[in-house]
């Protein structure tokens, strides 16, 4: 990942948002976003699941096979989904594979522990670039109990700090720091050389992701700390639809703007029949 060393080395900092369909991803690789990530967190946000785990690979595979039609310039990486790494090395290197043959995305990320580092060097060894992913990580929801912000003692910051290295020494291309201390996020960024990209990390990251819908403001019921909303696009999108409404019962749509009329010929050879 030459292209994410390359931003770095000049200073730049990495631009990282989810896409989870072709007409976003469209827009955000035409607005220049450095990474588009097809995260698991579309089962949540997408497919109204109550956490990342239910995801599947057949539902993140037709996900990302859209969004890939849509992307010319930017880094598409595809997160693997609970369970499609876990169960075997071999499940491991079929499904990166499967995401790598079919969607043309130049990684898959992981969610990274103690336990899988060994897995992600493998991938790496047989061509599968990996973006690890620490700190607050979803998929381990069950173990944090919550969505609770990770690295605020030192002993947990240190574990992450070594984990953060560990998988440097691996090959990952790039990190995700997710939901940890500023300061531990910082003291990872500085000590290892591949890009950290951050969301609830704080600025010191090489980067910053976010999800799409949460910049957008799609769910008035949902912004975390980490997020900051763009556009209000729930009240933007709820008005459009309730104008279209109010029009469709007062028959103001569609106007004769909106349709096509028969030729006055055709029209009384049509009522004559
Ligand atoms: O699934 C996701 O959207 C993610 C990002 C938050 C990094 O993993």
């Amino acid at each position: 990942m030459q292209y994410l060393r390359n931003l770095i080395e000049k200073k730049e900092k990495i631009s990282m948002l989810t896409a989870y369909d072709h007409a976003s991803a469209k827009i955000i690789d035409r607005a220049g976003i450095d990474i588009i990530l097809v995260g698991d967190s579309y089962g949540m946000v997408k497919l109204g699941y109550k956490t990342t785990l239910p995801v599947t690979m057949e539902e993140m595979l037709v996900a990302s096979k859209a969004v890939s039609r849509a992307v010319k310039d930017s880094i598409l990486i595809i997160d693997m989904p609970f369970l499609s790494y876990q169960t075997s090395e071999r499940d491991a290197i079929l499904n990166a594979g499967i995401f790598l043959k079919e969607t043309n995305a130049q990684a898959v990320k992981i969610e990274s522990l103690e336990s899988n580092v060994d897995l992600i060097e493998r991938l790496v060894k047989l061509d599968i670039p990996v973006m690890g992913h620490i700190g607050l990580t979803p998929q381990s929801i069950n173990k944090l109990g919550g969505y609770i912000i990770q690295g605020k003692d030192a002993v947990e910051a240190k574990k992450l700090y070594l984990l953060a290295k560990r998988l440097e020494q691996a090959g990952a291309c790039s990190l995700v720091l997710e939901g940890m201390t500023s300061e531990c996020a910082k003291k990872i960024t500085n000590d290892i050389h591949i890009p950290t990209i951050g969301i609830g990390a704080g600025p010191y990251c090489d980067g910053q992701v976010l999800v799409l819908d949460d910049l957008l403001g799609m769910n008035p019921d949902f912004c975390p700390k980490h997020n900051k909303k763009y556009a209000d696009m729930y009240n933007i999108i709820k008005k459009a639809v309730s104008d279209y409404k109010i029009d469709v019962e007062a028959k103001k749509f569609p106007t004769d703007k909106n349709y096509i009329k028969m030729d006055k010929k055709e029209l009384k050879k049509f009522n004559k029949e």
